[in-house]
């Protein structure tokens, strides 16, 4: 396992080089001129440094190397509604969507959400001529998933609109039937061999997104290995003869382009909640103070501001949120004799007591004693969209060790 703290160490050593300010960022202007004045003519140390921090974040993020996402890559407002319930951003803006349902159970499991789109590319068989209401189906490339992650639960999100024509259902008590299958063979002569997952009554007359839980397909696909030939669904229309397959339930690109209607946005996400043991699951969270406590002007260890810009490497383009944040570092000196409000243990205190009897021992080290967790949401090299709760990422309190 990778030491969390590295990042700050990492940060610190950035901190060291750049000369100390209160409100550092990481390379801030004025830092990057003096880590090249400092390095004279071999600027080339300060590039290094920027890929051993590139490198170390990589690293502790759990990826193989620097996401490059494609232009077409989409972030469903779903997941940002999840980061912003998250990070407390919610609260502040209240941005999210109204009818956004946080799924409490599946997210207190959880340390890692994704979110996947199907694969159309591959779901056209070509020669299969589709009756107009047999279940559609569905490929989803999972693959991204690492083997660490051990999956809790699974969910298909379809989005259901309302349907126009209310006259055709005078008495509003319109209702179908939306059934969810995992598809157990490759399909033939048109014909899907399938199991029912979840099954949902739903009205005509609302628009909004519906929720199946698929957990145990998505579970035999990862965990046991078996072959994922994907889902199917079926909408049946209970209350009328003439089959609308597909109309208002967003399960196909519609053949003509109705302005306004974002089909990136609507169409069917598949979205996994995985754990792979490091750290605390996901939980709401109410923002907490980012500014410095403690804002006397005297020497003690305290905690200082550190801002973290991800664009100062250049990562602004896969990590879609948050741009930056504030990690936070320790600084100071630990007297003799050590104050209890500098967070110091019995251990620091004699040392400290050593220290000023023989100067041979050090001072205790002012150094992080309490840490948080940030979560990120970003686009992973498969242009996949990934939700992550990262461990240990910011100063909550700093003392004398
Ligand atoms: C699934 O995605 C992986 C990358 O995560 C890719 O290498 C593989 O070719 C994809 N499989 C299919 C069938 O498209
Ligand atoms: C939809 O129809 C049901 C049953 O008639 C009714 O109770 C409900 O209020 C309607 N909802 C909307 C948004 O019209
Ligand atoms: C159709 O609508 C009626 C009310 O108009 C309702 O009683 C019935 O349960 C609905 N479903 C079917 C399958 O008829
Ligand atoms: C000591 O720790 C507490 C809680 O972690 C923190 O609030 C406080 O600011 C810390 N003291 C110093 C001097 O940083």
């Amino acid at each position: 396992m990778i030491p969390h703290n590295r990042m700050l160490m990492v940060i610190l050593l950035c901190q060291v080089l750049l000369g100390e300010s209160s409100h550092a960022s990481l390379i801030p202007e004025e830092g990057k001129k003096k880590v090249s004045e400092l390095q004279g003519r071999r600027s080339g140390q300060s590039h290094e440094l920027l890929r051993d921090f590139e490198a170390t974040l990589l690293q502790m993020f759990g990826l193989q190397r620097r996401p490059r996402p494609s232009h077409s890559a989409v972030v469903p407002h779903y997941m940002l509604d999840l980061y912003r319930l998250q990070s407390g951003e919610a609260e502040e803006a209240g941005a999210h969507d109204a009818n956004f349902e946080y799924p409490e159970r599946s997210a207190s499991r959880a340390n890692t959400v994704r979110g996947f789109h199907h694969e159309e590319h591959l779901e056209r068989v070509e020669g299969v001529q589709e009756e107009p209401d047999s279940p559609l189906q569905f490929l989803f490339n999972l693959s991204s998933i690492p083997e660490d992650e051990v999956l809790s639960s699974a969910e298909l999100r379809l989005y259901r609109q309302q349907i126009e024509d209310a006259g055709l259902y005078r008495d509003h008590e319109g209702l179908h039937r939306i059934n969810v299958y995992e598809v157990l063979k490759p399909p033939r002569k048109g014909q899907l061999i399938t199991r029912l997952l979840d099954t949902r009554l739903v009205r005509h007359n609302i628009s909004r997104w519906e929720s199946f839980d698929v957990s145990p397909a998505v579970l035999r696909w990862t965990q046991d290995r078996l072959p994922n030939h994907g889902l199917a669904v079926e909408v049946l229309h209970l209350n009328h003869t003439t089959s609308q397959q597909g109309r208002h339930v967003r399960v196909s690109r519609s053949l003509h382009q109705v302005p306004g209607e974002d089909w990136a946005q609507l169409r069917p996400l598949l979205v996994t909640f995985g754990h792979d043991g490091k750290g605390h699951p996901l939980t709401r969270r109410v923002k907490r103070g980012t500014k410095p406590r403690g804002r006397k002007r005297n020497r003690n260890c305290r905690r200082h501001a550190l801002y973290v810009d991800f664009s100062d490497v250049g990562w602004n383009d896969w990590i879609v949120a948050p741009p930056g944040y504030q990690a936070f570092y320790c600084h100071g000196d630990c007297p003799f004799p050590l104050a209890d409000h500098l967070n110091s243990t019995n251990h620091a205190i004699v040392q400290t007591l050593v220290n000023s009897v023989n100067t041979n021992i050090p001072k205790a080290c002012c150094v992080p004693t309490e840490l948080s967790a940030i979560s990120m949401l970003y686009l992973d090299e498969h242009d996949k969209v990934v939700l992550k709760n990262y461990q240990e990422m910011v100063v909550e309190g700093c003392g004398c060790r």
